[in-house]
């Protein structure tokens, strides 16, 4: 290696640890006025500061969280995790199973059903039952949702 490129090696090291530690100090420093954060995650606030989604409709809701790891064509994906794809997926048939995954979750798959209203879930699950090729028309309540809880 090269001195020059060395010392460049060197630098850029050094101001990434400039960067690093003024990102720790300003996580560790809350500043009086700011917002109380329990979770920090999607940049939109999708899951901040309430604990809550405030997604109205099983569309925005599978876009917002689901997708993310089921990804936005519902075909999942594998990699660092396996994530099912949700397309054409005979799991579905029955309204229960989605309900209990999304309540309790399952290995992998947190239960964001906790962070959700009763009617949030059953639209999401009704949501996922009538796209990506699945075909299934029975839908769900949030009585239904309620029962399960
Ligand atoms: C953090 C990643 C993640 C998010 C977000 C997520 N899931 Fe999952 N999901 C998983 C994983 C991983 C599994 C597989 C669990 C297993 O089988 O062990 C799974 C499994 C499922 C299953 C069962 C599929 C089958 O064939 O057995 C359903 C249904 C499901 N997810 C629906 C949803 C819905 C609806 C949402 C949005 C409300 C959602 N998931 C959000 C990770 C996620």
């Amino acid at each position: 290696m090269k001195i020059q490129t060395l010392a460049l090696a060197i630098s850029a090291v050094a101001a990434l640890g400039t960067v690093s530690s003024a990102i720790a100090q300003d996580a560790a420093q809350p500043k009086p006025g700011d917002p109380v954060i329990t979770q920090r995650g999607d940049a939109d606030g999708a899951f901040v500061t309430s604990g809550k989604f405030s997604e109205p409709d099983g569309e925005k809701m599978y876009r917002r969280v689901c997708a993310a790891c089921h990804m936005a064509d519902a075909m999942g994906a594998e990699g660092a995790g396996k994530y099912p794809a949700l397309a054409k997926n005979a799991n579905l048939a029955a309204s229960g199973y989605p309900m209990l995954v999304i309540l309790k979750g399952l290995n992998g798959m947190p239960p964001l059903g906790q962070m959700m209203t009763d009617q949030q879930v059953a639209d999401v699950v009704n949501y996922v039952r009538t796209h990506f090729g699945n075909k299934y028309k029975d839908a769900i309540s949030a009585a239904d949702v309620k029962a399960m809880r």
